[in-house]
């Protein structure tokens, strides 16, 4: 019997609009919708942004991912997560995982995809692309993410300030990731350089309850949820 296929879905970054038209297509054909669970019993915020798409006769199957750096922890995870996915797959089903953002920008997706084909090496996949957070950032602040010959850096999250630093020597835009948890130290480092002017914090965004934090000097010190990220323009 043929395996169904697994797609890896780009959701947006919550705008259930966001999501593409392929997207939404393929998302409400799959027999089985899969998605990060949500910590404590809150659903998690792929699952938001889709509830209102789904149909009523489709499953849905939380897969737990956990917010941990532990290699083995991580790898037990992806290895349950992909039995209950190939499960699936061998029923001939096929089965949506939705991601939040765009599949390909640091997603869970991609460990998934790669313990899945370890397990089923015939398992056909596929990814539809969509909205990540630095785009719908910059559409939040009605302004370019890049333009003309401007380097752009990611970074993903922030180990040392060291980092930091070289990124804003080498890049005229700078967007910070998982800034939360060090965002004193930013805010210093900007500070140094004077960019605080030119520094954007965007909570949530395209989220009802989005927030924009702009003029950082006014700043310092803020409490922000995990699904923040930073906006440097270097040249301003
Ligand atoms: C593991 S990455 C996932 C990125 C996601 N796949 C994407 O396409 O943007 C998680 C980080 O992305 C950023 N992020 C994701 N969604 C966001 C949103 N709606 N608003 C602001 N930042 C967001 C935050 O910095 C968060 O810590």
């Amino acid at each position: 019997m043929q395996l169904g296929i697994l797609y890896g879905i780009s959701v947006g970054t919550g705008d259930p609009e966001l999501i593409t038209v392929k997207g939404l297509r393929i998302l409400q054909a799959a027999d089985i919708v899969t998605f990060p669970q949500g910590i404590g019993n809150k659903p998690g915020v792929a699952q938001q942004i889709i509830s209102q798409w789904l149909k009523p006769q489709q499953i849905t199957i939380p897969l737990n991912f956990p917010y941990v750096r532990d290699q083995d922890i991580l790898e037990s995870a992806w290895q349950k997560a992909a039995e209950i996915v190939g499960k699936y797959l061998r029923q001939s089903k096929n089965v949506a995982f939705a991601c939040e953002g765009d599949v390909s920008f640091y997603s869970t997706f991609t460990y998934l995809a790669a313990t899945l084909k370890k397990l089923y090496p015939e398992a056909v996949i596929e990814t539809i692309p969509g909205v990540c957070s630095p785009t719908a950032a910059a559409s939040e602040l009605q302004i370019p993410l890049t333009v003309r010959d401007e380097r752009l850096t990611i970074l993903p999250a922030i180990y040392t300030m060291t980092e930091l630093e070289t990124a804003l020597d080498s890049a005229e835009v700078v967007v910070l990731l998982k800034v939360s948890s060090v965002y004193q130290q930013v805010w210093q480092i900007l500070k140094k350089r004077g960019l605080l002017e030119s520094s954007w914090v965007v909570e949530k965004a395209t989220c009802r309850d989005r927030k924009i934090y702009q003029n950082l000097q006014s700043h310092p010190h803020l409490q922000l949820s995990y699904f923040s990220l930073l906006l440097i323009r270097v040249l301003e």
